[in-house]
């Protein structure tokens, strides 16, 4: 069972890549790595107190992100989500805020957490997150950040768009993943779905591969993806 939906997720990685002329490819070196991993408590400041972004425009970076065993990086110790929300946060002055599962249910083998992510998906599961989120009245931007599974937000991101709609509601959403191979997998249109009157701008997607292991390309993109949304 487990080969089976090894490789149907192998497929649909593969499928999305051609249908999306594939996803950013930045390429060589190492880059800071400093923060918190998806174990520990959130980072930098939350609320209403949150720094002014170079931009003027007060930003926070909401992300979910897993530790262990991912696919094609082995295990690691910081997720690739993870790496990429604090380059956004760095760059932009924005707070950050990870979304930590209130009872951590999901294996830390990656073939068994693509069987759980499956079977939240097919029964479009909302499992909780831990504690409250932070007060966003105080933020005109938030960038939220996620790896894709299976072609989609992993279910507990649509238990923070659902918790927190009204709030997010009137703000510019800006969204981002990591994957290998579906670039962004229309996490826009999902999440004005989810979501709607927000404005969502434009997002990005980064190689998971990338966002570990070639950590000063994978920033480069990222910077140049803020400056262009003029950050
Ligand atoms: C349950 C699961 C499902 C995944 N599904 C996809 C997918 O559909 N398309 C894709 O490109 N990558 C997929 N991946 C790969 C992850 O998106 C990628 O490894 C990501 O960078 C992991 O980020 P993280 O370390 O922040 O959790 C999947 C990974 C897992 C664990």
């Amino acid at each position: 069972m487990k080969h089976i939906l090894s490789a149907l997720l192998a497929l649909v990685m593969t499928l999305t890549l051609a249908a999306c002329g594939g996803g950013q490819t930045p390429a060589t070196s190492h880059a800071a790595e400093s923060g918190t991993g998806n174990t520990t408590a959130p980072s930098g400041k939350t609320g209403s107190d949150g720094a002014d972004a170079p931009s003027g425009r007060k930003a926070l970076v909401v992300y979910f992100s897993r530790t262990g065993e991912q696919y094609t990086v082995g295990v690691i110790e910081k997720g690739n989500t993870a790496i990429v929300a604090e380059t956004i946060a760095e760059k932009t002055g924005a707070d950050l805020w990870e979304v930590l599962p209130a009872d951590d249910h999901y294996p830390m083998t990656y073939s068994a957490l693509t069987d759980v992510a499956k079977r939240e998906q097919s029964e479009k599961a909302r499992p909780a997150y831990k504690g409250t989120a932070p007060d966003l009245s105080g933020y005109d931007t938030v960038f939220i950040g996620a790896p894709v599974w299976w072609g989609d937000w992993p279910m507990i991101m649509y238990t923070f768009f659902e918790q927190n709609r009204n709030a997010l509601a009137g703000k510019t959403l800006i969204p981002f993943s990591t994957h290998e191979g579906s670039g962004l997998s229309g996490f826009d249109k999902k999440l004005g779905s989810a979501i709607p009157g927000a404005a969502v701008g434009k997002g990005l997607a980064v190689r998971g591969n990338d966002a570990q292991n070639n950590r000063g390309a994978a920033r480069d993109s990222v910077n140049a993806w803020l400056d262009g949304l003029g950050f």
